[in-house]
Order: structure tokens, then sequence, then C-alpha cells
């Protein structure tokens, strides 16, 4: 068997499928990771958190499977804009969809659309200096300012906005980024959450950071962090424990108070031209989920960030489910030759790590099926590409972008690497 599979997206799901599939048929698969951006790792370089340095070094193990014999990096190829699932059906035995969940959910609360009314993930791409997302995209002129949403990226959110400059100053945040953190005006973070401390989405060791900022108080008042946490989870008990002492802190006065509310939802976002308040209402647990209570409360925030959740986005040609936003599949398998994995696979849940069992499978799934094929000569990538005026970023073009972000981190002093901002710059750099 000769196989030759192309991965779409380079995120972990896409490079730990590579890996599955190099692992399962060693010698066996060709495998090409097709991106839209010129840079790889997804999330891990444009989602994670910048100060999360360790989290952020998993980049360091997908690396390898980028260099592994076998497989190829082809940055700045978009599928459904550069290539059709047609052109990769004729060049590739098999097709591999991992493109993740770039969109936000929406709240479906009247005021949304308003200026200052903004999704967590257009602020996650702005902090990690996502080519989507230019450099003046945010004024952090509110000195008020609220997150919806109890869940990590939420907490990724507040801690960002907590922190001073200076604490962000060793991490890979572009620097003209970090000249707008510097000059934010925020005080006061509120992060909501609409049902009660027990159902929080946040995992116990990134809540506990919060608790540990050097420029922040953080405020829990006793009412709302109380739960009943009987046959609840080792998880689910240590939140509320670490919420409940929270409640008996006396604030230490520092720059930027972080308050977190529970059993609050946000009904309608206030203002003329732009966001001026936000609008929310106490909520009780029902047997039938959470009801409004009829008790409102009105926060004089400037910017909404709205920290619901992701979702996929449909590609041209590959069947999805308006429902559940995902790609349908049975253990990874999608139509004939045609597999997904990751985000795109099961929906926005899940950490790094999750990625590699769910890639696995798809690589089973995916050798199991063309195990005895007989095999067909499939025609080249390159030459379409070259046909469309379409050039790919190599994977040492990306190094040669690598490298210049570590020169830049040297020139200006900071930690190891500096993000270029702008597609324009990535290219410069890349050596094209
Ligand atoms: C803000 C945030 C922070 C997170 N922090 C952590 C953390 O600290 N620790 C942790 O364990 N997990 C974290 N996670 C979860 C983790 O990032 C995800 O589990 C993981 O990235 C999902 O992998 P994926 O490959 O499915 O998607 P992604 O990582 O999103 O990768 C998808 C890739 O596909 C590319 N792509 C999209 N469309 C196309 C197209 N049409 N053609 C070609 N390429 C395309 C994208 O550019 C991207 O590179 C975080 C998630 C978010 C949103
Ligand atoms: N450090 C890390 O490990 C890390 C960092 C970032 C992300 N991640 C992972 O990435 C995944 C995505 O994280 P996420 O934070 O985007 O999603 P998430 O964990 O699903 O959290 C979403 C939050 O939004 C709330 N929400 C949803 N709809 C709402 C509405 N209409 N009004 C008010 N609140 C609403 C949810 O509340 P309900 O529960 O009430 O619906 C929940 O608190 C998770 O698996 C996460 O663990 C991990």
């Amino acid at each position: 068997m000769s196989l030759k599979v192309a991965i779409i997206g380079s995120g972990p799901a896409g490079i730990y499928t590579a890996e599955a599939l190099m692992r399962q048929a060693p010698g066996e698969v060709s495998v090409d990771v097709l991106e839209r951006l010129p840079t790889p790792y997804g999330l891990v370089r444009y989602g994670v958190a910048p100060d999360h340095t360790s989290i952020k070094s998993i980049a360091d193990y997908l690396r390898r499977v980028l260099e592994l014999p076998g497989v190829r990096f082809l940055g700045g190829v978009e599928l459904g804009k550069d290539v059709e699932v047609a052109d990769l059906l004729d060049c590739y035995d098999a097709v591999v969809y991992c493109t993740g969940a770039m969109l936000d959910r929406r709240l479906g609360i009247p005021g949304e659309n308003l200026p200052g009314s903004v999704a967590a993930t257009d602020f996650v791409n702005w902090y990690c200096g996502h080519p989507d997302t230019p450099a003046d995209r945010f004024v952090l002129d509110s000195p008020e300012v609220a997150v919806i949403g109890v869940g990590n990226v939420a907490v990724d959110v507040v801690r960002i906005l907590a922190k001073t400059a200076e604490e962000l100053r060793a991490t890979d945040v572009p620097q003209e980024v970090l000249a707008r953190l510097a000059g934010s005006r925020v005080k006061t973070i509120h992060m909501i959450g609409r049902r009660g401390p027990e159902h929080a989405k946040f995992t116990l060791k990134e809540l506990r950071e919060l608790g540990e900022l050097a420029n922040a108080d953080v405020r829990v008042r006793p009412e709302e962090s109380d739960a009943d946490v009987t046959g609840a989870s080792r998880q689910v008990r240590g939140n509320v424990e670490v919420l409940k002492g929270w409640a008996a802190r006396t604030p230490a006065g520092l720059p930027r108070l972080l308050d977190v509310r529970f059993r609050m939802r946000p009904v309608e976002i206030l203002g003329e031209d732009r966001v001026e308040a936000l609008r929310l209402e106490r909520t009780r647990a029902t047997e039938n989920g959470v009801v409004g209570t009829g008790e409102f409360e009105t926060l004089r925030v400037g910017m909404v960030l709205r920290s619901v959740g992701y979702q996929s986005v449909p590609l041209p040609g590959v069947p999805f489910s308006e429902t559940t936003k995902t790609v349908p599949n049975v253990a990874g398998r999608v139509r004939d030759r045609e597999y997904v994995a990751g985000w795109l696979k099961r929906g926005p849940t899940g950490v790094i790590g999750t990625n590699k069992s769910d890639a696995a499978e798809t690589a089973r799934t995916l050798l199991a099926d063309l195990a005895g094929r007989a095999p067909v000569r499939r025609a080249d990538l390159d030459p379409l590409l070259a046909s469309r005026g379409v050039s790919p970023v190599t994977y040492r073009q990306w190094l040669a972008i690598e490298e210049a972000e570590i020169a830049l981190a040297r020139t200006l002093g900071r930690g190891k690497r500096v993000k270029l901002l702008g597609l324009a710059a990535m290219l410069g750099a890349s050596g094209r």
C-alpha cells in the first residue's frame, strides 16, 4: 500500500492525524498538510494564551511530526479558495478535514451587534496576533468591561485584561498589541455566568490562577459563590471551594478588580452608537433549566466580550450539520475517501490532548477503509496550484518566519519570540 493523504488544517487535530497515519502504517503513507495560514499549529499558536508558555511548548511536539519523512507542510493554501474538494480527490487517495471551529456563537439578545460588543474569538485573535485581526482592532478605553461566559476561554480573556503589559512583556504578544495593552484604561472586569458556580466550565487550575493575579483583586458575592456540591466531581467541588475562599477575601486595593458573577444572564446590551451598558437578569435553576427571576441589574460597561463558545463553519462541498455545526461522520468517516478529525468532527470542546485520540480513531478508520484497495495513479497537486498562481509556504519558509520572530524578541529585549503582525510581514520574513 502506498497512500497519498491530504490533511486540511494544521492545528492539533491535523498534525495528530498525520502522526497517527505515519505510526499506524509506517512507510506506507505520505501526507500533505494544507493550511490556509503561512503558519502551522492552529489554536496552539492563535488561541492558547500567550502567558501559558508551557502549553504553547506543545508546538515543539507538533513540529517533530511536520519534520517526519513523508510529511509536507503547504501553508497559504485554503480549501474553498485555492483548492476544491474535487481537486483533492483527484490528487489524493484520501482527504481529512481538520479545520477546527473559527466562528463565535451568538447570544441572540438585543444590542449584540453594537460596536463594543465583540466576540472573544476576535479578542483572542487580536492578542495572539492572528493575521485576520489587525492591531488597531481594539482600543481598551473603557474603565469597565464585561466578559460573558465562565469557560476557560473567558478565563484567558479576563486574565489578559487584568494583567499589566509589563507582566506580558516576556510573552509572544505582538509589539503593537502590547503597546495597546499598556494603554488600557480597564479597571473593572465582570465575568458573568448564567448558572451557578457548580455549572461553570472552567477548570480548577485555570480558576486558581485568577486568584493569584498581581494586578487585580478578585471579588465574588458570598450568595453567588454558594452551591450544593453533594455528589459533584472533584473538579466542581474544587471550583466552588476556591470561589468561597474568594468571597471571604478582603480586597488588597490592587489597580484592577475582577468581579466574578453567577446566576446572572445577559438580556440586553444597551447603547446609542456603541455599548454603554449591559442589562442582566438574575436566574434560578429549575427542572427545565435556567429561568429568569424578574430581578434586573445594569452594569455601566463600555465593552462586552462574548465568550460563549465557538462553532465550525461549513467547508464548500463537504457535508455539514447545521444542528450540531459539525461534519457528520462515523468514527471519522464522512464519505468514501473523505474523513474528519478534531473540533470539526466533535464540536468545540476538549483540550489539545483530546484531539490525539480523536485523530487516532480517524486514522484507523481511514487505513481500514483503504486497506486492500487497488492503487490508483493520482494527479500531482503542485502543478495544479502553480497553474492557479498559488505558491505554498514551505516548512523551511515557516522556519524563516519563526527565526524572524525570535530575532525580533532579541532586538526588543523581550522573551523567546515576538509574533510578527500581518500576512505581509510574515511572508516578507519567509524569504519569498
Ligand atoms: C482561545 C482558546 C484557547 C485554548 N487554550 C487551550 C489551552 O490552553 N490548553 C488546551 O489543552 N487547549 C486549549 N484550547 C483548545 C484547543 O486549542 C483545541 O482543542 C484544538 O486547537 C482543536 O484543534 P483543531 O485542530 O480541531 O482546530 P484548530 O486548532 O482551530 O486548527 C484548525 C486549523 O485549520 C486551518 N483552517 C481553517 N480553515 C481552513 C481551510 N478552509 N483551508 C485550510 N486550512 C484551514 C486553521 O487556520 C487552523 O490552523 C483552546 C481553545 C481556544 C479557542
Ligand atoms: N487552559 C485550557 O486548558 C483551555 C483554555 C481555553 C479553552 N480551553 C478549552 O476549549 C474549549 C472551549 O472553551 P470555551 O470557553 O470557548 O467554551 P465552554 O467551555 O463551552 O464555555 C462556554 C461558556 O459560555 C456560556 N454560555 C453559552 N451560551 C451562553 C449564553 N447564551 N449566555 C450566557 N452564557 C452562555 C456557557 O454557560 P452554560 O454552561 O450555562 O452553557 C459556558 O460558561 C473547552 O473545552 C475549554 O476547556 C482550554
